[in-house]
């Protein structure tokens, strides 16, 4: 594995992140700014293909599970805590495992891992086309990572919390997408380490939990999500702009391709507008979905970040938050993002709950 063709015209050339070492001091220890925002133009996205390595997993996944030491479900719905493996170790068919359980699981954590930046990036880019955002700072010589960082000077967000899928505005939003934090807050009482965990829901229990009606309704409609406000942000503020910012329209209700099942997907950062509604109509729709994103806690699962700890999650079938609750204390961590395939829904697939019914019918007449 090799790191992904550097794009051109990157900021500060000359520079390289050292391995093994955070490029939060790196970086900085190079005179440079960190996250770096130098401005530097890319083309804009054009669709390319893509096929889900989930899709090339054993049935049972074993190749992944027999090598692990524990696998702890956190809760019913959503997320799942392997135990006993480095990704750096895993092999093709165990990484495939992997891509499959995130799938099915919204997201599945690891602690202790063992890798820097350049492994990170080398890992998540088999996966996908890593992701460059269009406005974020960036490592000046790894612009495929995303860097997570707050300090004292973030004064927003602390009652703006905003529950969301990444970069859903773009043609491939993101699939398979993973964050490992190294530096944790200080936010404890008495200086101890607390603050900053991070909450995912699952697309497809709040699918689901919907009455068919309402279901059957949302599978008419598409919606459009937005990348404009954000680059507008960007230029208002100390940002970039790398692309020109698009506008997509991603059908409400989506088909997982690993798993087939349908998810909810909308999301209160870039979702705009549902097409082909009034907007006061359009926009209560969503609203009630926002609602029911943010307030169901039983499709929910709430992460306590460990140094080193990595989680991998399924921008296409969950929404996840930060919590803002460590100002004016240090949260550190990086994010690669390989993209997937355009959004689709299959009339024919079904909801999580249909298709696992329908599986235990087959096996018990089989
Ligand atoms: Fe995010």
């Amino acid at each position: 594995m090799s790191l992904p063709e550097r794009p051109a015209n990157l900021p500060h050339p000359e520079y390289q992140t050292p391995r093994g070492v955070s490029p939060l001091q790196s970086v900085r220890g190079a005179g440079l700014e960190y996250p770096n925002y130098t401005p530097f133009k890319l083309p804009n996205l054009a669709l390319k293909s893509f096929t889900d390595r989930g899709l090339s997993a054993h049935p049972e996944k074993s190749s992944l599970l027999s090598a692990v030491s524990s696998i702890t479900h956190l809760t019913p719905e959503i997320g799942t805590e392997l135990s006993g493996i480095q990704l750096t170790a895993l092999n093709d068919p165990q990484k495939n495992d992997l891509a499959a359980l995130v799938a099915e699981r919204g997201v599945v954590f690891l602690r202790d891992q063992d890798l820097d930046v350049h492994q990170q990036i080398e890992f998540a880019a088999y996966f996908g086309a890593l992701h460059i955002h269009q406005m974020a700072g960036i490592i000046p010589d790894l612009p495929w990572v995303h860097p997570i960082y707050k300090d004292e000077t973030a004064v927003n967000g602390r009652s703006h919390q905003i529950w969301h899928s990444d970069v859903s505005y773009e043609l491939q939003p993101p699939g398979l997408t993973m964050l490992r934090m190294d530096t944790l807050p200080h936010a404890g009482p008495g200086g101890g380490v607390a603050g900053g965990d991070t909450i995912w829901a699952s697309g497809y229990a709040i699918y689901e939990s919907l009455s068919p009606k309402l279901r059957a309704f949302l599978e008419t409609l598409e919606a459009k999500h937005s990348g404009l406000e954000q680059a507008e942000k960007a230029l208002r503020t100390n940002g970039c702009l790398r692309r020109d910012p698009i506008e997509t329209i991603h059908p409400v209700v989506r088909t997982h391709p690993v798993t087939g099942w349908k998810t909810l997907y909308i999301n209160e950062n870039f979702t705009k507008e549902i097409v082909g509604l009034e907007k006061r109509v359009g926009d209560i729709l969503l609203d009630t979905l926002y609602r029911t994103i943010a307030e169901g806690y039983e499709f929910q699962v709430r992460w306590k970040w460990t140094p080193n700890a990595v989680a991998i999650w399924d921008n296409r079938a969950t929404f996840h938050t930060g919590i803002f609750d460590y100002f004016p204390h240090l949260r550190h961590g990086l994010r690669v993002a390989p993209q997937a395939e355009k959004p689709y829904l299959d009339p024919n697939s079904k909801t999580r709950r249909e298709a696992l019914q329908e599986k235990m019918e087959d096996e018990k007449t089989v």
